[in-house]
Formats: C-alpha cells, structure tokens, sequence
C-alpha cells in the first residue's frame, strides 16, 4: 500500500474523476448549485462569471436562467473539464457561453467585467484565498453579486466519512488525506473563517447560510457508487495504487455502507453545505 498523497499548499482537484463520472457528479451536485441560484435571483440580460466551472453543467443552467440577452463565462484551471463543458456547451446551442482556462484566483479578468459571480464548489482552492476573492470582486460591477456554495467539514459530510470510515475498516488508520488543509475541499468549513476572507477581500453584505440535504449517490447505482467513491475524496485519496486483494475488500466494505444508505428511492447520503452570498 502506497503512502496517502502528502499535503500539499496547491491543491489540485484530479480532473480524471470528474469527467469520468460527470453524469453521476452532476445529478448529485445539482441541488447543491440550485439553492446559490435560487439565492442569486437571476435576471435575464445579466453576465456571470461561472468560477471553477468544471465540466460546465452550472454554465449552461445559468446560461438559461439569463437568456440570449445575458453572457456566462466559465473559468476553470482544467483543460480536460473544459473540453466536455465546451462540447456540452455546443451540444446544447448555447451560444451565450465562453470559456477561459486559468486560475480564477488570478486571471486578469476586465474590472467590473460581471454582474454575477458564481461557484459551485469552485472557490475553495484558491492559493491565496484572500488574494483569489479579492480577484473576483474586481470583476464585479459595484453592486455586483457574489454567490456560492462550499462544504463545511469534512467531518460534517456523511457522504465523504462513512466511505472514508469503510475504507479504514480494511487499510486500518490513515494520516491526514490534505483535503482539509487550508487549500482544499474542505478548507472554507468554518463560517468564521469565511466571513473573515471575504470580508479581508472587500465584500459586504455576506450571509452564510447552512444548507445540509442528502445528496443521490452513483445515481442510485451500487456499482456506479463503489467506483465514485473509490476516486473521489476523501477515500481515493486513501487508495494511492493499493494492491489488488486489499481493493477487493475496500470495494466489499464500501457496498455494506452503500447498502445501508440504499433504499427504493435511490442511494442518498448526508452533506452539509454554506450557501454565502455578498456584495
Ligand atoms: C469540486 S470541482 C467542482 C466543479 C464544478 N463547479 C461542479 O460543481 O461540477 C472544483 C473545480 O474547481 C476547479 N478549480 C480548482 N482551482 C481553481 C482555480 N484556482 N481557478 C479556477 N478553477 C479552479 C477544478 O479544476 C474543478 O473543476
């Protein structure tokens, strides 16, 4: 068994599973960037900078929400997610979208270029977090909006611990996987330390609002479960080559907790979000 991926102060988020399972990522993440839109109260005609875009669902969903009056931009560090959201995006005729590939922590967007930034699970990976939103608030207008969604803890998420807790029951305990260093997934899980960044990077107005909802896991398919979870955080990241027999038993242990989330509505776990919004 390889040792876990040593944390690191520049998170990089593995692309390869999220186009992989992009279907199953988006039908579980859906609702998660829904409750920011609903925050955000769209208006037709307005342009949106869609931040950490990834495989480019949220894009074409804001897209619709602003009409062909209205511009969405999607900004993401990776080319191999940027490609499924361009070819999502042509498949779809949304011809109110683009595409910028680069750190939107940093990017030399136009002052005042958005009315609207947005992110679903896209702003927690920022080297400089104070840095990276200050970045986006030059982009908005005054007045602009700034809305999105991250994950409180790691240990507040059911659907990352019960699969990380199956995963131990055979690896037994493992170091720290630097998913919650200050970089990371879980790095904006403290509402304090929200407020403090965002208020440091000049935004007013910010409200942090818990939202925690079960969220479908694999689409309600065991297997598909099994093989998200065995690539995704925080147990992918326990899983670093590990040998052949160990991930026979990991899989096996994984199907038990899936099983017991499972019931004729589908695979549903816990998570816990903030839903923020600012000015
Ligand atoms: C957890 S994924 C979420 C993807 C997408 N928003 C969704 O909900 O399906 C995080 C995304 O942020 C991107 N990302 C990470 N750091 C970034 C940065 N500094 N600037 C822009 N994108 C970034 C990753 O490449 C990845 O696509």
């Amino acid at each position: 068994m390889a040792d876990p991926v040593p944390p690191s102060s520049s998170f990089q988020v593995d692309p390869g599973p999220w186009v992989r399972f992009q279907p199953a990522l988006d039908a579980m993440l859906e609702p998660l960037g829904e409750a920011v839109m609903a925050r955000l109260l769209l208006r037709a005609g307005e342009r949106v900078l869609d931040v950490g875009c990834g495989c480019g669902a949220t894009t074409t969903a804001l897209a619709d929400a602003v009409g062909p009056q209205g511009t969405v931009t999607g900004v993401d560090v990776s080319g191999a997610m940027l490609e499924v959201a361009r070819a999502t995006a042509s498949a779809r005729g949304a011809g109110n979208v683009s595409f910028v590939e680069g750190d939107a922590g940093g990017h030399p967007f136009a002052p005042r270029e958005f009315d609207v930034v947005f992110s679903r699970l896209g702003t927690m990976f920022f080297d400089e977090p104070v840095a990276g939103f200050a970045n986006l608030r030059r982009a908005l207008r005054p007045g602009g909006r700034l809305g999105f969604v991250c994950w409180h803890t790691l240990e507040e998420n059911g659907w990352t611990t019960a699969p990380r807790d199956a995963a131990v029951v055979v690896l037994g305990p493992q170091a720290s996987t630097g998913a919650e260093e200050s970089v990371g997934p879980f790095s904006l899980g403290h509402r304090a330390h929200v407020l403090e960044l965002l208020s440091a990077a000049g935004f007013v107005d910010v409200e942090i609002e818990p939202h925690d909802e079960p969220l479908l896991i694999g689409r309600g398919d065991v297997d598909e479960a099994v093989e998200l979870f065995l690539h995704l955080l925080p147990t992918g990241y326990l899983l670093v080559e590990p040998d052949r027999h160990l991930l026979d038993r990991i899989k096996a242990s994984l199907q038990t907790v899936i099983e017991k989330h499972r019931s004729d509505a589908g695979i549903w776990m816990g998570s816990a979000t903030w839903v923020v919004t600012a000015r």
